[in-house]
């Protein structure tokens, strides 16, 4: 199967690359889709060495020489970075154009509703209305919130190299539970979700576990031996960060709306509850662990021993 996937070169699209390759039914002819400026570096010549066709392609490009790109390709998966979501709806009129048969946007995040709760949510729900508007055949694949930014750090320092840097914060009372999921599955996942015609025109959402915060602290200091101060942030306290963030926001470009985001999503994973296989299922998602049961994401428990093994690695610095 002939996909191409633009954001190859990112956390989400290493992934998801990874995982089309490691598949065998089907197996996957791999197109990425790498703008101008980033197609000698070194990601870029990674991906060759893997076998992966490397091809340029800008956003900003008429969208026929867009659709030139795409002609033959069978599915198309995007995961641009939260900055530049809008800019796949020229993406998708080429995918239209060349009959593309799946176009995957941007979503591999949390489950939340569609509008009001999360900005780049939104800006998501605006990409899919438009790929509707289209009539641009499409799954949505959502993954939970990410291992590998989940854990606190331990007071010795011992994982500080594989944690988000800054104080561990606990969001509202800490009991709300929320999907989980290792990076290095997302694309196992991606893989058999593009390949089957139940999810076609579907809300897809793939998760390899489910934990309260304090469950997640609990796990980390029974399995290192080591007491973590718990620092809990009200959802009072969450909201009035929301608002200030809001009102000091000024686009996708600006770092307060990744503040404001990040705000957001605790709103919703810690506070709201949103993130749940329950409300994945109310809000219209097949699930992905009913659809392949033979397929199994690495556990929770599993990770934190890596990461405590010295196994784990930082997504961000
Ligand atoms: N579930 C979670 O916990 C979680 C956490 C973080 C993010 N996410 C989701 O994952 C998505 C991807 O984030 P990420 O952190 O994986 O991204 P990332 O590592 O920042 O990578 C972004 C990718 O987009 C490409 N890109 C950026 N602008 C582009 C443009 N104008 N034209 C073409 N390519 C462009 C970059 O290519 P270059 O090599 O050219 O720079 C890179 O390959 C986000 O939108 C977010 O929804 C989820």
């Amino acid at each position: 199967m002939k996909v191409a996937i633009l954001g190859a070169t990112g956390k989400t699209g290493s992934s998801v690359v990874s995982g089309l390759l490691e598949s065998t039914e089907p197996l996957y002819e791999i197109t990425a889709l790498i703008r101008p400026s980033s197609l000698e570096k070194a990601p870029a010549q990674e991906l060759r060495q893997k076998g992966v066709n490397v091809v340029a392609a800008d956003l900003s490009w008429p969208e026929d020489r867009l659709t030139e790109v795409l002609r033959g390709i069978e599915v198309v998966i995007s995961t641009i970075d939260a900055a530049n979501l809008l800019s796949q709806i020229p993406l998708a009129n080429a995918s239209k154009a060349a009959g593309v048969g799946r176009f995957a946007p941007c979503s591999f995040a949390t489950v939340a509703p569609p509008k009001g709760v999360i900005i780049l949510r939104d800006l998501k729900e605006d990409v899919l209305n438009h790929i509707k508007k289209i009539y641009l055949p499409y799954t949505v694949i959502d993954v939970g919130w990410w291992y590998q930014i989940t854990l606190p750090r331990l007071p010795s320092g011992r994982i500080d190299y594989a944690v988000n840097p800054g104080e561990p914060e606990i969001t509202g009372d800490g009991n709300t539970p929320s999907a989980l999921t290792d990076i290095e599955d997302i694309g196992r996942y991606t893989a058999r979700i593009i390949a089957d015609p139940r999810t076609l025109n579907r809300m897809v959402f793939a998760h390899s576990a489910l934990y309260t915060q304090n469950q997640v602290y609990d796990l980390i200091e029974k399995l290192s031996g080591e007491k973590i101060a718990r620092k809990y942030v009200s959802s009072e306290d969450i909201q009035a960060l929301i608002a200030k963030a809001e009102a000091e926001q000024d686009g996708p470009q600006s770092p307060n709306f990744y503040k404001l985001a990040s705000y957001q999503y605790r709103n919703s994973w810690g506070i709201r509850g949103d993130n749940t296989p329950e409300h994945a299922q109310y809000l219209g998602y097949l699930n992905a662990n009913e659809l392949f049961p033979d397929m199994k994401g690495k556990s929770f428990e599993a990770y934190c021993k890596d990461v405590l093994d010295g196994k784990g690695y930082a997504v961000y610095r």
